[in-house]
């Protein structure tokens, strides 16, 4: 499927104006932000926000291609991104450009997002040399959770330089846009100034290239735990607890189904 965006699309939007994006892991969700997102995407934040992981360590391949190709049917603008899961590209370049390659061909995504900075650089340059588009992602990148020590802000103080560093090196590499998560307003704005390449904010500043939040997060339909960063732009996790809870009390209660919900034994003859 070809849609209006595509990797060039997006990196010419910087200068321009801000570039808008979320995430979707179903076909109706995809569909409903595609009119009003530059690009979307497909984030292995699935694995928390859908599927109840604890983390996003457990998303699979499978799972992946599963939501991404749902999504893909919903979208005719946005472009679609699409995460490779923890374990799919760390080993190497190679097993990086099989399980890219897979993810493209299967979901019909436009390009991949993966993890890391310096470290991943040779990694973002093989793809990217071989026709797989790359969105690089620095900061805060939750499959290092467990050596990171935690979801916590990154790039201060003595760490700025190193984030420097990181977001260098992935344009360098070829990267056609890199995520910012969870680092200092400040930093996110000299970043997106060092760089030739768009920055996209999460928990990062007003003046990136472009935002990003998880579409679960913004709606208010996940409701575990809420980052800072998230704003609130619905309610509809308690909105449809309550639609639940009025349905249970009307069947308790032999209220649904109603008279214009169920079917006579006859066809009622047509009137004059
Ligand atoms: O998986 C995800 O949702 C992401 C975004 C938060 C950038 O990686
Ligand atoms: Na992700």
């Amino acid at each position: 499927r070809k849609t209006a965006f595509n990797a060039d699309d997006i990196r010419a939007l910087k200068g321009q104006r801000p570039i808008v994006s979320l995430t979707a892991y179903t076909t109706p969700m995809a569909g409903l932000m595609d009119a009003h997102c530059d690009f979307v995407l497909v984030g292995d934040s699935v694995g928390m926000v859908l599927h109840g992981l604890p983390s996003t360590l457990g998303v699979t391949m499978d799972m992946m291609v599963m939501h991404g190709a749902a999504v893909a049917r919903g979208l005719n603008r946005a472009m679609m991104v699409i995460d490779m899961p923890f374990g799919s590209y760390e080993e190497s370049p190679a097993q990086a450009f099989r399980n890219a390659a897979r993810l493209m061909a299967e979901t019909n995504a436009a390009a991949v997002k993966l993890e890391g900075g310096v470290e991943m650089a040779p990694t973002i340059q093989f793809l990217t040399r071989r026709g797989i588009p790359v969105m690089a992602h620095i900061g805060l990148t939750p499959q290092s959770v467990n050596t990171l020590g935690g979801y916590k802000v990154q790039g201060r103080a003595e760490a700025a330089k190193p984030l420097i560093a990181d977001a260098r090196a992935v344009a360098d590499a070829g990267a056609f846009a890199v995520v910012l998560e969870k680092v200092p307003a400040s930093l996110a704005d000299q970043v997106t100034e060092i760089v030739p390449i768009p920055t996209i904010g999460i928990g990062a500043s007003v003046g990136c290239d472009g935002q990003i939040l998880v579409v679960d997060d913004m709606l208010g339909f996940f409701t575990a735990f809420k980052p800072k960063f998230v704003k609130r732009y619905a309610d509809l996790g308690p909105a449809a607890e309550a639609a639940i809870a009025d349905y249970a009390a009307e069947v308790r209660a032999r209220r649904f189904p109603g008279a214009e919900h169920i079917f006579a034994d006859q066809t009622p003859a047509p009137k004059e």
